[in-house]
């Protein structure tokens, strides 16, 4: 497929690492070719979506992510297939074997990121910023003690802004941990420079403090979004 059709472009990229924005917005065209990449599984997936823009929004991420995997890992599109983690985290496999091949993405609204590394445990979220919900309410059930006491003093923008930096913050995090919400969000806070505004840190889990991850606000004015990566022994060394 020629750059000019695409509907993904590099949007960070740095060392070892890439992250793509996927352009959500319908169009029949793209929408087509994405589903003719998709394998059966896939397209079964696809077709037990009831709302359109859910359907779009996987068709589009999950072929960005299939097209640009061949290409790293040097294999047909017919060659990759995924399997799933317990709680429902993706892998690629080439013909039936995994491939080691790290990635991650996410989709809200008419946008997606597609991130890959080098390195294990990636997590990458992704949040348009929904205003007039009731952040408050929804914090108090998803958020730690100092997260939440920091979103009721803010107002206005500021608590929009807010609360969408640091569920993408923790989404992220259980991405890369592979757990999703199985592990509750409000059992871990985001550190609290970072609850302050500080754009990256190394984050702990408080029930894993020998598996630090690295934990960055990717976030801009069209959205929130976030990535966090496991740090490596070398790392911690550096
Ligand atoms: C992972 C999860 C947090 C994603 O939330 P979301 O806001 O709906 O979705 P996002 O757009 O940010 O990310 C979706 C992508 O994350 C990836 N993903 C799915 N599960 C994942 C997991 N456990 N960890 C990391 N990534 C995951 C997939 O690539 C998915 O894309 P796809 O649906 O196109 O395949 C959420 O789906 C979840 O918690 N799932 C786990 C469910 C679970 O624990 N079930 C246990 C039943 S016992």
């Amino acid at each position: 497929m020629t750059a000019v059709g695409v509907w993904w472009s590099p949007w960070r990229e740095d060392g070892d690492s890439l992250i793509l924005h996927v352009d959500l917005r319908p169009d029949a065209g793209r929408e087509e070719r994405a589903f003719a990449i998709l394998d059966d599984h896939e397209r079964a997936r696809w077709n037990r979506f009831m709302v359109k823009g859910a359907r779009r929004q996987f068709a589009l991420c999950r072929a960005a992510l299939r097209i640009n995997l061949c290409d790293r890992l040097g294999c047909s599109n017919r060659e990759l297939s995924f399997g799933y983690l317990k709680h429902g985290k993706p892998f690629a496999r080439v013909n039936g074997v995994p491939s080691g091949a790290n990635f991650n993405l996410s989709h809200s609204g008419r946008h997606g990121l597609v991130g890959f590394t080098k390195r294990d445990g990636l997590g990458v979220d992704l949040e348009v910023r929904v205003p007039g919900r009731d952040f408050d309410g929804i914090g108090s059930s998803v958020y730690g003690p100092r997260e939440r006491l920091a979103l009721s003093a803010a107002a206005g923008r500021e608590k929009v802004d807010l609360f969408y930096r640091l569920w993408s913050l923790k989404e992220a995090l259980i991405k890369a941990l592979g757990t999703g919400f199985s592990l509750s969000p409000s059992r871990f806070e985001v550190p609290g420079p970072m609850i302050e505004g500080g754009r990256s840190g190394v984050f702990r889990f408080p029930h894993l403090p020998s598996d630090p991850f690295w934990l960055e606000d990717l976030g801009e004015p069209r959205f929130a979004a976030a990535r966090a990566c496991r740090l490596t022994p070398e790392d911690r060394h550096a």
